[in-house]
């Protein structure tokens, strides 16, 4: 699995994670998440990104199941709701996020989306929960330029990474947020990378999948990681496409690729507001 760093990150990372969002929500598929993650993590995508919003904590439980025995393969990646982000909340959601994972420490805990707590006061308690072990880095999720300055002016140098909406539809972070976070360190990783199974598949894309003897999704794939600094986290629990998921990373698109995918999918002409759903 090809690996990418950030200044702000003390690991090598795998190119494309695994994403978890709809995993643990019904108790018959447990197993099969948890075997399709498993072999995930034998491909090489031994990042886990989770939330204890996942099925109030279920996917987590299913993460719990699927790094059993092999924590160290693994940089385990959860979320913090909004609403639970104040200074006591943040560490009591981490804290509840650690034993239902049944670690003791996460290697990256975000802020899930901006919400009414001070912003202050939850990145004073990821600044005490790293100092105490219990993770080892902290970010954010859904926050435009305006947030991440925000977070700068607060607590200079220390966000580790900004998890945002990117895919060939939603290309508007290309414009302003993305560079910045990569000039500045900061991973940006790449949620529902194939727009949540909806990619709109237009001829430049098969044209462009079938000449890389691939499909349209891991085309697509391809193309979400093709800036330097920039992760994606596809979510899979189907062994087929986790395994097609881990081939894509391997896949560089040409430069007369990335113009054909530019005339069906435009990148933006200037400011747009982040999009998140
Ligand atoms: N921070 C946030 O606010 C936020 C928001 C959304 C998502 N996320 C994170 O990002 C992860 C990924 O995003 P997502 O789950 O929204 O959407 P996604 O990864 O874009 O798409 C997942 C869908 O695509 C299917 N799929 C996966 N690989 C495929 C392939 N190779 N070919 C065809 N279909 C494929 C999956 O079905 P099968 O499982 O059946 O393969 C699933 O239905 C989430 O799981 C979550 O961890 C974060």
């Amino acid at each position: 699995m090809q690996t990418l760093k950030v200044k702000r990150i003390d690991a090598a990372l795998p190119l494309l994670g695994q994403g978890t969002w709809n995993m643990g929500n019904a108790s018959a598929s447990r197993a099969a998440e948890a075997a399709a993650l498993r072999a995930g993590l034998g491909l090489g995508m031994t990042l886990i990104d989770t939330a204890e919003m996942y099925a109030s904590g279920g996917a987590e439980e299913v993460v719990a199941q699927a790094i059993a025995g092999r924590r160290n393969d693994v940089f385990l990646v959860s979320k913090v709701l909004p609403e639970n982000a104040s200074r006591r909340g943040t560490i009591k959601a981490c804290e509840a996020s650690l034993k239902r994972m049944q670690v003791e420490t996460l290697d990256l805990y975000l802020l899930h989306w901006p919400g009414n707590h001070p912003l202050a006061e939850t990145l004073a308690a990821f600044e005490e929960l790293r100092e105490a072990g219990k993770i080892r880095h902290w970010g954010v999720s859904n926050f435009d330029l305006a947030a991440m300055r925000e977070v700068e002016s607060l607590v200079p140098g220390r966000c580790a990474c900004n998890q945002v909406l990117y895919n060939l539809q939603r290309r508007g972070i290309e414009h302003d947020l993305l560079p910045w976070c990569v000039e500045n360190g900061i991973l940006v990783q790449a949620y529902s990378p194939l727009d949540q199974g909806r990619l709109r598949k237009a001829p430049p894309l098969a044209a462009v999948a079938r000449r890389h003897a691939l499909t349209a999704e891991q085309a697509a794939l391809a193309w979400s990681v093709r800036f330097a600094g920039v992760q994606a986290i596809p979510k899979s629990a189907n062994l087929e496409r986790v395994k097609q998921n881990a081939q894509a990373a391997g896949v560089v698109l040409t430069q007369a690729d990335l113009r054909e995918i530019d005339t069906a999918y435009p990148p933006p002409t200037g400011p747009t507001p982040l999009e998140t759903a």
